[in-house]
């Protein structure tokens, strides 16, 4: 019993109510008191041996005080044993919340005590780095907004497309040899269809020329930024799985030369205001008359090096002018869906396109000579751009 608290009988010697719940109370402010001693103690072994003497003392089974105080309820007259009941739970109730809550203290207090003194301020901590944009998805913004200030809008499809999209429109007819150079991963159970409907995943971005000009009227001045799937197998220049921009101007009277214009400045804006740009006769199905660019190369400003194996000329994209069977191609599906055919009617409108590797200039702008870095999802490599 703590011998700070007087006995719970009245002056007159008998046991009431009050006088044993002031009793009770006196017996809990003790408690507390002693419990606050333990806010200067070291936490430790020497603690917890301290803790579980007082709870020993308060809450032992057969000496502790709270089992000494339940012998008092025990004697208390009969028609004050309930009030006398009542108050000594709520006493236990809290007695053991109090020791409770002082237990939990010491072995946090401890299980804190061990970290520190096992931690090492002076060793590295684990840095988390925040993600940066991938440097093929730079390169790839990095073109459409040049197009963007020549007053390009973006514009996206999908990567699941059908063979009329990726290629009967754009005048690859079934079975034309040209189908060769792009070889196709076709979606598996598509027999069934008709051959236009047949779904494949898209081999370059130029479906979406057709989507786009099926659904607007020119003029139109588009960029189409995009992910294309070939079946090819990977080395260092070439990925099944790459990026293309391709770009579609389309109004009255576009001309070649407009074409030669807004490429040599796209190629000083991407590569520096230094670069020359050359044309060369080419073929691509959608196109006539087809050509491939050259750039001066960036490396060795013309005079010949092993990135441009000696020309001075680095090859960067395709474009040409608009083939009238595309117009038509155009109209036809139009008319299919019952939409207005005339606005493509090759008599009256003209245009030009184009499209280009991200990887490749990425590569270029990077001096990356292997593709598959940027698959890698190798950190030194990505850490680099960051
Ligand atoms: N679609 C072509 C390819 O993937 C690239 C291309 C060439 C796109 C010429 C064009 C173009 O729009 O005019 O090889």
């Amino acid at each position: 019993m703590p011998e700070s608290i007087s006995t719970p009988l009245t002056p007159s010697g008998e046991l009431s109510p009050e006088a044993f719940q002031t009793y009770l109370n006196a017996s809990l402010r003790a408690l507390q008191d002693e419990i606050e001693k333990f806010d200067e103690v070291v936490p430790g072994e020497q603690a917890a041996a301290s803790f579980e003497e007082l709870r020993q003392r308060w809450g032992g089974r057969k000496t502790g005080v709270v089992t000494q105080i339940s012998h008092l309820v025990k004697q208390a007259p009969t028609e004050h044993k309930r009030a006398f009941g009542i108050s000594f739970n709520e006493f236990k109730d809290i007695v053991s919340h109090l020791l409770d809550g002082l237990q939990t203290r010491i072995q946090d207090a401890s299980t804190f005590r061990r970290v520190l003194d096992g931690l090492d301020i002076s060793l590295p901590g684990i840095a988390r780095t925040p993600g940066i944009a991938h440097p093929l998805l730079t390169t790839m913004e990095r073109i459409v907004e040049v197009f963007h200030h020549l007053g390009y809008s973006t514009e996206l499809g999908p990567q699941v497309e059908s063979d009329f999209y990726n290629f009967e429109a754009l005048n690859f007819p079934e079975n034309h040899p040209a189908r060769d150079t792009q070889d196709t991963l076709q979606i598996a159970g598509q027999e069934a269809k008709p051959s236009r409907d047949r779904l494949l995943l898209r081999t370059h971005t130029s479906p979406v020329q057709i989507r786009t000009m099926v659904a607007q009227d020119p003029p139109l001045r588009i960029v189409i930024p995009g992910k294309v799937h070939r079946n090819e197998a990977a080395d260092a220049t070439h990925s099944p799985t790459f990026h293309q921009v391709e770009g579609l101007c389309v109004g009255p009277d576009i001309t070649f030369s407009d074409l030669k214009g807004t490429l040599d400045h796209a190629m000083r804006a991407l590569f520096g205001s230094g670069v020359k740009t050359r044309f060369f006769p080419s073929f691509f199905p959608f196109t006539e008359p087809s050509a491939d660019v050259q750039i001066s190369c960036i490396f060795c400003g013309g005079s010949g090096c092993r990135k441009c194996k000696h020309s001075g000329w680095i090859e960067l994209l395709g474009c040409g002018m608009v083939d009238p069977a595309v117009f038509q191609a155009v109209a036809g599906e139009r008319r299919r869906l019952g939409l207005d055919d005339a606005p493509y009617d090759p008599a009256r409108v003209s245009g030009f396109a184009f499209g280009m590797g991200v990887e490749r200039i990425a590569m270029i702008l990077h001096g990356v000579s292997d593709i598959g870095t940027f698959y890698s999802g190798d950190m030194r490599f990505l850490e680099q751009f960051a």
